[in-house]
């Protein structure tokens, strides 16, 4: 039986070749595809020029902003228009010195080092990075106690992007090598509306204008969420049988995900709930909130927290977290619907 699920001549699509085709066929392929974030495109424009009319590699640069804002995907538009090499890895995948020693050796001249959640990175590790990005050079400790002597290797001189999450909690040797840090912002709805536009017509399906402007309105200002959105819409209008999305497939499918007309979701509204009649509206600690909610503190402050305070649904102040009026009527009007 395993051997049937696993047949390498099935000429059906698995259902993971699918959804990852579809991911990345909806990644923008350069940067006239690449909506929005105009100040931080307009930078990467100037400092790839530049390496190109330097022949060298382009300075090392921090990308920073929460979840899917297009960190990544902009990672791989630079490595296009470099044409060098693109080496993606995970900081906190790195567990010891010795790895990301073996990574940076075999990189080419010019070729881009791409390090996600470079906040998450071990300390330890981090430490070989500084002389790296300096120097394009590596200083291994060889032996221990006093007869520990010092090597040093030269590097190929790289690139490297760093994509963060939370800036904040970079150590500051690593923050000041990176020679520009780039803040990415919360898309608007008209961006959004392009994006989902243009994502149409790759995925094959006719868009009304209604439809394209209900689904950027609750897209939370996240291409990536706006791309999931038009996924399950697009399903649904098919399954009907339909060759267009309209408004009613749209309102359906964002009924069914549990989606509301502000783009909140059961987390992003139990949240307000539990801030609401757990604590009185707050001020609540952040601690105590994420004990109540069962979710771990980076989870809610890197992924939850930073939309509801951009749209004024939660308030920070000295004492915690609150919510604030806005909050307090979306979560009256919500109830007069259940
Ligand atoms: N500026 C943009 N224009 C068009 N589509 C975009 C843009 N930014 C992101 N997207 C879409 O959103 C999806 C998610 O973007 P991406 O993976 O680059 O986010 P990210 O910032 O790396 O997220 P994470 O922090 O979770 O790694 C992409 O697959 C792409 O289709
Ligand atoms: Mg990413």
């Amino acid at each position: 039986m395993e051997e049937l699920n696993n047949r390498m001549v099935d000429p059906e699509e698995s259902s993971f070749e699918n959804d990852f085709k579809s991911e990345s066929r909806l990644r923008p392929k350069n940067f006239t595809e690449y909506i929005g974030q105009k100040k931080v495109v307009r930078n990467i424009e100037v400092m790839v020029e530049s390496a190109k009319l330097r022949q060298q590699p382009m300075d090392h640069v921090l990308l920073s902003g929460p979840p899917g804002l297009g960190k990544t995907s902009l990672a791989m538009i630079i490595k296009e228009v470099l044409g060098t090499e693109l080496h993606v890895i995970s900081g906190p995948a790195i567990e010891k010195k010795g790895d990301l020693a073996a990574i940076l050796t075999n990189l080419n001249p010019k070729d881009v080092l791409f390090i996600d959640e470079i906040h998450r990175m071990n300390v330890s590790v981090e430490e070989i990075l500084y002389s790296a990005m300096e120097d394009f050079r590596l200083d291994i400790v060889l032996g221990q106690g006093p007869s520990a002597r010092t090597m040093q290797l030269d590097l190929a001189p790289f690139t490297l992007i760093g994509a963060t999450t939370r800036s904040g909690l970079l150590s500051n040797p690593l923050r000041d090598r990176f020679m520009a840090n780039l803040h990415f912002d919360f898309y608007h709805n008209n961006e959004l509306a392009q994006i989902i536009g243009n994502n149409a017509c790759k995925l094959d399906i006719k868009l009304s204008e209604t439809a394209r402007d209900l689904m950027s309105q609750c897209s939370r200002g996240t291409p990536r969420i706006a791309n999931r959105i038009l996924r399950r819409v697009r399903d649904f209008t098919l399954v009907r049988g339909k060759d267009e999305i309209c408004i009613e497939e749209v309102k359906t499918a964002l009924d069914l995900m549990d989606i509301d007309h502000l783009g909140l979701d059961r987390m992003d509204r139990k949240i307000l709930s539990v801030i609401d009649e757990y604590y009185g509206g707050g001020p609540v600690g952040i601690e105590a909130l994420c004990a109540t909610l069962s979710e771990d503190r980076s989870t809610i402050e890197d992924v939850f927290e930073p939309y509801l305070l951009k749209e004024g649904f939660i308030l920070r102040t000295p004492r915690g977290r609150a919510i604030s009026d806005k909050s307090k009527d979306h979560l009256g009007s919500q109830k007069l619907l259940l």
